[in-house]
């Protein structure tokens, strides 16, 4: 697959109708110096036009992953987004390692991990809203993290081997996961790891919830496995390791609904009557966070 090719056919997405204001926007932006602070809020401080930067910020609108915060501008993203990535912060030390977020999103986690000194940051999402707020929070960041508008199906042919790979809420939007983990493990170098969660069910089968049209009133999700289940697609991958660091039941103050997003959040797709379903009747949504290792030493 040609990637520089791909690269240049997507940079087109950015003059679609609905992106291309908002790229106009961005083009506004003053340069300028700011302090950033990135601990559960990436906080960037100095002198702004306020309003500019508020409105720019709403354009942006819905965010999904944060919270940001650019002078008196708060954005209480719809995920607590800092949640995850402290539950996981035990787990990983990014220090001189090449490292991909695949569905990065606008890049939330990406900023935190900055802090562990990387030896590169590479983002990978096809979305060209999330690319557009990556690069609206990046200007005052100016950060080296590098944004590509692909997909986990170009991992492997990417131009790098990672040491460390992220896959965060991906899995179950692909209708071939056991595919979707070969990609990650093509996209590692040798002794690479993956850390990766995805929605599961109880049970002690190896066995998978497969939803008939929407689970949680999202229409994309394919499959919802057991540990078990998952434990066996990591294997037919290759994956050498496979060690479950934490569970997590999505409680209401990691999702909610927010201004900075549009329609509905958490609450509203789980059954009124009881929280542990979701509004289709099937178990409420529970996440397990994973690390996979390619080869033992
Ligand atoms: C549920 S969100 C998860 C975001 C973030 N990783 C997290 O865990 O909070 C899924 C993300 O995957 C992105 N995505 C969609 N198609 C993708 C693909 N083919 N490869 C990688 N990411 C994709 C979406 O744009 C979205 O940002």
């Amino acid at each position: 697959m040609n990637l520089k090719d791909l690269r240049i056919d997507r940079q087109k997405w950015m003059t679609w109708k609905n992106i291309h204001p908002l790229r106009e926007a961005l083009e506004t932006l003053e340069d300028g110096t700011w302090d950033i602070s990135s601990k559960d809020i990436v906080k960037i401080s100095g002198d702004f036009d306020e309003k500019k930067v508020n409105d720019i910020a709403k354009l942006l609108m819905p965010w999904r992953k944060g919270p940001f915060e650019i002078g008196q501008t708060f954005i209480d993203s719809e995920w607590q987004s800092n949640i995850k990535y402290n539950l996981l912060r035990p787990y990983f030390d990014l220090k001189d390692k090449k490292v991909a977020d695949i569905g990065c999103n606008n890049g939330y986690y990406l900023f935190r991990m900055q802090e562990d000194a990387p030896k590169a940051l590479v983002g990978f999402d096809p979305s060209p809203l999330y690319k557009t707020q990556f690069d609206f929070i990046n200007h005052f960041v100016k950060s080296e993290i590098a944004y590509e508008l692909l997909g986990v199906e170009h991992l492997e042919f990417y131009e790098e081997k990672f040491d460390m790979i992220f896959c965060l809420g991906v899995l179950y939007h692909r209708s071939d996961p056991v595919a979707m983990l070969k990609q990650l493990y093509k996209g590692l170098d040798k002794y690479g790891e993956v850390i990766l969660d995805t929605f599961y069910i109880e049970g002690d089968g190896e066995m998978c919830l497969c939803p008939e049209s929407s689970y949680s009133k999202i229409p994309n999700i394919y499959f919802v496995p057991t540990i078990g289940a998952l434990k066996n697609w990591c294997t037919r991958a290759g994956f050498s390791s496979f060690e479950v660091l934490e569970t997590s039941v999505t409680q209401a103050n990691e999702q909610r609904k927010t201004s900075w997003i549009e329609g509905q959040s958490l609450e509203d797709f789980l059954d009124p009557q009881d929280s542990t379903k979701t509004i289709e009747g099937y178990p409420a949504p529970a996440r397990v966070y994973v690390k996979l290792i390619k080869d033992k030493k």
